[in-house]
């Protein structure tokens, strides 16, 4: 595979062997400090979008690894604007040796990964965030030490976030319930293909519109922003529509005792998640946030090896 833009793209054994590399990564670098893995190799980072966690944990990935990044913001090359992106493919293909994007339309990663000869991550677009997934399951499995019969429940917004993660569940064989309003379901086609993926695994995905119900015995609550980044002439009817599935101490009380509390960040606190959860026992939100430094470590190595 030369580029990491789905989780779909990738079969069960290659996803395993992404996040097993990633703890190995995790665990010499937090023993033997940086290794120069990827000497002289430079990340391009393309924005259209702002970042905290995605530019920083690439940058110092690629730091970390004795490489180098380049941050391009949304101003300074214009993605399909100022020039196609055809081009801006072909030239950064013959300037650096990975590009990372953050694109609005997801057809926009997919055009520059066909117009690319290197390695195209996709950093989020308005479909998906595979590298949030990636750190969301490694995440998970170094909480509970596997995935078979462990129950995510993702409360909200069937976004690009949920996707990811609904896919990575089913692929890795963890339990998927997710709980959304009326109307900002995950697509019943993406859902179906989830279910295949999830019944070759052992697993399943199910739909609960009541995150009471959905919380049951879940082992991991997540949840994430009820407008994402180009939505924001919808926040006003979303902050209407969403606070029965807000992630409270109330919700949480339903779940598993042991169950942890995940969110990609960043949190809009009272209104998807409350500062009482965020800031509580069951919180996982920043070990979380630290491991994407590690799962795109193991993404950059196999794109780049
Ligand atoms: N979770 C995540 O992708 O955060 P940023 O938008 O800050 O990169
Ligand atoms: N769903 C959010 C995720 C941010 C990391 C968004 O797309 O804005």
């Amino acid at each position: 595979m030369k580029d990491f833009l789905a989780i779909t793209d990738y079969s069960k054994d290659e996803i395993l062997e992404l996040l097993n590399l990633a703890i190995e990564l995790k665990k010499e670098w937090k023993t033997k400090g940086n290794t120069p893995r990827l000497k002289n190799k430079v990340l391009a980072m393309v924005f259209q979008k702002p970042s905290l966690r995605t530019r920083v944990s690439f940058d110092m990935a690629m730091r970390h690894l004795g490489g180098d990044a380049l941050y391009l913001s949304p101003s300074e090359i214009g993605l399909g604007k100022r020039e196609s992106i055809a081009d801006i493919a072909r030239v950064l293909s013959g300037y650096v040796d990975v590009v990372m994007a953050r694109v609005f339309a997801h057809e926009h990663i997919l055009k520059l990964a066909k117009w690319s000869t290197i390695p195209v991550i996709n950093g989020l677009s308005d479909y998906n965030h595979p590298c949030q997934a990636m750190a969301d399951a490694l995440t998970i499995l170094e909480t509970f030490g596997r995935f078979k019969d462990i129950k995510v429940t993702y409360v909200g917004d069937g976004n690009n976030v949920a996707l990811s993660l609904m896919n990575i569940c089913a692929t890795v064989g963890a339990n998927f319930v997710i709980s959304s309003p009326p109307g900002y379901e995950i697509n019943e086609q993406h859902i179906s293909l989830a279910r295949e993926i999830a019944q070759e695994n052992q697993g399943f995905v199910k739909v609960e519109s009541n995150p009471k119900i959905a919380v049951k015995n879940a082992d991991v609550i997540y949840t994430d922003t009820w407008t994402s980044m180009g939505q924001e002439e919808e926040s006003i009817i979303r902050s209407k529509v969403f606070p029965p599935y807000q992630v409270n101490q109330e919700l949480v009380s339903l779940a598993k005792k042991t169950a942890i509390v995940m969110h990609c960040l960043p949190a809009h606190r009272g209104q998807e998640i409350t500062d009482e959860v965020a800031d509580g026992s069951h919180s996982m939100l920043f070990p979380q946030a630290h491991n994407r430094l590690h799962a795109q470590k193991a993404i950059l190595l196999k794109l780049l090896s």
